[in-house]
């Protein structure tokens, strides 16, 4: 019998506690054992819950318990979520988190401490929500090398752009309905300046490069200053705005990036829509391969919660291959290095001479773009190809003539 803590019954806890008494017997059957849920820690009381009798508040309880063999931190944060982890799998018990910031910030250790231990630390549940991405990745696309990913990694943002790119609506309005429907962070800045999608790229980035790329080493930008008018233009343009993570391998050095991209109609990442969330993978082999499903939400990422904790039971006693080393980051490239078109918008007193010199600055093949409501005084063009550092003196020497409104990159997946 394998007795398993869930610490934290908030969204994903609960839906933990819930697919796993659901779906019991089936579970047992792939374990190859009898399984059961001992404790469930969390500071609030639950006295009407059918699994009363399994609260606890004291952490101690469930690490100087020798019967739990598997801990599933589903708490969110780093504190203290970081101090629970590492002591379960100091004390030998194997941890399932769905904790995307703890991985990010602190996976290269974390994984260690299993490896020397014996135990394992899954997180199938930190990116993608119920998409399998982590396991796939690092199982079947074994024989590939892999050298790009993008995804749309963040529910709630594709949720808001979906709602302003559909509907119309505007942006708060959106983050509310986000919000109550339960796809959004505690705190919402998380999802909308791109920080947790930073987290989840980092996580696969890790995972495929094999070495530890932190959040503050990836230009991270999110949706907020994503407006109805881009919406429009990018529309003209046979495309949407969605919010990317990339890591592109670059010899034995990447270049990674979180931010608002234009991506054209016929790709299959323009196509997500709401909160699904979908992970393009490209294998030296296999060429793209394209994940796709619900990205957040309680059964979802539960789903993938519950699917580690049967895994560690079946590979108790063993320390997968699932894992990376700790970097000093030199491998990492400055993101100015980063080469694709720009969506640029600008406004201009003088239209026809900033048009000019929008073609002299950006190239002939400069496409301008047009809305139903553009105003008199504004442009809005797709550059040729450059760098990121190109593209920046070029707004630069733009600003004589007209000022920058706005600026989406585009990219060609
Ligand atoms: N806030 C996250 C999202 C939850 O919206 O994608 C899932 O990680």
């Amino acid at each position: 019998m394998a007795k398993i803590a869930v610490l934290g019954y908030g969204v994903v806890g609960s839906g933990t506690v819930e697919v796993f008494y659901k779906n019991k017997e089936n579970l047992e059957k792939k374990a190859g054992e009898p399984l059961d849920i001992k404790y469930i820690l969390d500071v609030r009381d639950f006295p009407d819950s059918p699994y009363s009798d399994k609260f606890v508040k004291d952490f101690d309880v469930i690490l100087n318990d020798p019967e739990v063999s598997v801990v599933s931190e589903v708490i969110g944060g780093i504190k203290p979520a970081y101090d629970f982890v590492k002591s379960s799998l100091e004390a030998g018990k194997s941890v399932v988190t769905s904790n995307k910031e703890l991985v990010a910030s602190k996976g290269a250790e974390l994984l260690k401490i299993a490896k020397e231990k014996n135990v394992n630390f899954f997180f199938e549940a930190s990116v993608g929500g119920g998409i399998p991405i982590i396991r796939p990745i690092h199982t079947c696309l074994e024989a590939n090398q892999i050298d790009d990913i993008a995804g749309i990694l963040n529910g709630t943002t594709n949720f808001i752009l979906t709602k302003m790119i559909r509907d119309g609506m505007g942006f708060d309005e959106a983050l509310k309905i986000a919000q109550e429907l339960g796809y959004a962070e505690r705190n919402p800045t998380a999802d909308v300046e791109g920080i947790d999608a930073c987290r989840k790229i980092c996580i696969l980035a890790s995972l495929v490069f094999g070495k530890h790329v932190y959040p503050d080493s990836v230009h991270t930008e999110g949706i907020t200053k994503v407006t109805l008018e881009d919406v429009e233009y990018i529309d003209s343009y046979d495309s949407k705005i969605k919010l990317i993570g990339c890591a592109q391998r670059h010899g034995d050095e990447i270049l990674i990036g979180v931010f608002p991209a234009v991506i054209r109609n016929e790709s299959q990442l323009a196509g997500v829509s709401d909160v699904f969330n979908a992970i393009l993978v490209h294998g030296d082999a296999t060429g793209d391969v394209v994940f796709y499903g619900k990205g957040a939400g309680k059964l979802p990422t539960a789903s993938a919660v519950v699917s580690d904790i049967v895994s560690a039971v079946k590979h108790r006693g063993t320390s997968r291959s699932l894992t990376w080393n700790d970097s000093d980051q030199s491998f990492v490239r400055p993101f100015d290095e980063f080469v694709c078109a720009n969506y640029i918008r600008v406004s201009s007193n003088d239209v026809k001479t900033a048009k000019n010199t929008v073609v002299k600055l950006f190239g002939e093949k400069t496409e301008f773009l047009s809305s139903k409501k553009q105003p008199e005084n504004e442009l809005a063009f797709i550059t040729e190809a450059r760098s990121e550092k190109e593209i920046k003196e070029l707004c630069g020497k733009l600003s004589a003539d007209a000022s920058v409104l706005g600026r989406i990159r585009v990219l060609d997946y």
